[in-house]
């Protein structure tokens, strides 16, 4: 047999255990969990990632080459880096604003962030590990995304920068919050973790700001297990946030490449020697944050199926809107801009009861129930054990940010929910109120 007849052999193997291993995967509502998230695959994404065994590339390489361009093309977005995780696009984007390479516009320690304390905490980490201030603002109830009127005013001489994510999917005003950076020259950057695919007035988000990251976590749009992207429409911010993802060299072969500069040995930098090899020269105090070929071979199927995803998730999201409707009476609703377009990473809900034990006593009751559920991140991250001792500036009351630290939670609506399970979480929260 020839090695292109054993391969296709294992794949065809390799389709039929999925199929059999998967016959049974239904969620039963009232046996199994309804999960609150996770990873809708088929035999597509198992056979690309045994084709990636198979060629033990290892690191990035062909698959991955064929991901970044997929995102790059579903993005509409010319530079796209994938990474190991959307925490480490996150530590990526803001590092990138540090670099040295900005000159005089480069953020220095000490200079204020601007984000909201309702965030996820790797949101917000980028900040602190890069010795920048954290100020956090309010947020509103209902779309969870900064309070604009606290934004303007939190702005002072110190302010550089807004590093906000799209609360679940559900996109900030991102045409006031572009002018503001613009009046006052800060930099945006769009966490769009949650948000793979939403748009404001008709462009994608992550195409407002300076830089933008996504998660390729389970939980997320489209999943590689573990994975991200930072992408930006800049190519200096490009060549800084690969040289940050890429140990911090200044060389920007790609793996396996030489010379691709065509002066490898004639560089003058630093106070090396003039010739030293290109290839070990070092321009910022950077990671290794890049994801392996067996990741993106998972991404280039997940990919293909993203705007099947999206429609599932938009047409959950309006059955248990139009359902829960009904209880207004005990919570509040999600809401969002009328420009804003969300792509739903979940269902967020308020209790209109201001007493955390009254949803823990839900949180407790879904789980008897077997319906999974989280809450909105950290809270007010704040109030985290690990904040203790950090230095950050809250401007004006974070109100509602309590309040969904003591009030609010998400269920699912990912494209494995099917109506059954909708009704049945629904069915549950009304006898859960009406108790
Ligand atoms: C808004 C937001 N940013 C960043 C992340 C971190 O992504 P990852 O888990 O891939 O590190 C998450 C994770 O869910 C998130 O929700």
């Amino acid at each position: 047999m020839t090695l292109l007849e054993i391969e296709n052999e294992i794949l065809k193997l390799v389709k039929k255990y999925y199929f059999l291993k998967n016959a049974n995967d239904k969620i039963e509502p009232g046996k199994d969990v309804i999960p609150v998230s996770g990873k809708s695959y088929n035999e597509k994404e198992v056979i690309n990632l045994t084709q990636s065994a198979l060629d033990f590339w290892l690191t990035s390489g062909r698959f991955n080459k064929e991901f970044e361009g997929k995102l790059s093309k579903f993005l509409g977005i010319k530079y796209v880096l994938t990474t190991n995780s959307g925490s480490s696009s996150n530590l990526l984007a803001v590092s990138a604003l540090t670099s040295p390479k900005l000159g005089e516009k480069r953020l220095l320690p000490g200079d204020e962030v601007i984000t909201v304390a309702a965030g996820f905490p790797t949101t917000i980490n980028p900040i602190i590990q890069n010795n920048l201030k954290p100020v956090f603002i309010d947020v509103d109830v209902g779309t969870y995304n900064i309070n604009i009127d606290n934004l303007k005013s939190a702005i002072n001489n110190k302010t550089k920068a807004i590093v906000l994510a799209h609360t679940l999917g559900n996109p900030y005003d991102l045409e006031e919050i572009s002018k503001i950076c613009k009046e006052n020259d800060l930099y945006l950057i769009e966490d769009c973790a949650d948000a793979l695919g939403a748009k404001f007035n008709n462009k994608i988000v992550g195409s407002f700001g300076n830089i933008a990251t996504i998660s390729f976590y389970p939980a997320h749009h489209i999943t590689t297990g573990e994975g991200g992207c930072v992408y930006t429409k800049n190519s200096l911010f490009k060549v800084i946030l690969e040289s940050f993802r890429d140990w911090g060299r200044d060389c920007y072969c790609e793996p396996g490449e030489e010379n691709t500069c065509k002066k490898r040995y004639d560089w003058l930098l630093g106070e090396l020697p003039h010739g030293y090899d290109h290839k070990y020269i070092y321009a910022h105090a950077g990671y290794n944050l890049k994801i392996t070929d067996m990741q993106a071979a998972i991404g280039c199927a997940q990919i293909e199926k993203i705007d099947s995803f999206i429609k599932k998730r938009k047409k959950n999201f309006k059955k248990m809107y139009d359902l829960f409707k009904n209880l207004e009476d005990y919570i509040y609703l999600p809401e969002w801009h009328s420009l804003a377009e969300p792509s739903w990473f979940g269902f967020p809900l308020t209790l209109r009861n201001d007493n955390p034990e009254e949803r823990t006593k839900l949180l407790k009751y879904y789980e008897e129930k077997k319906i999974g559920n989280r809450l909105l991140f950290g809270g007010n991250i704040i109030k985290q054990p690990y904040m203790k001792n950090v230095e950050y500036r809250s401007h004006g009351s974070l109100k509602n940010t309590n309040k969904i630290m003591n009030s609010t939670y998400w269920l699912g609506i990912h494209p494995r929910i099917e109506d059954d399970h909708i009704n049945y979480m629904f069915e549950n929260t009304k006898f859960f109120f009406n108790r």
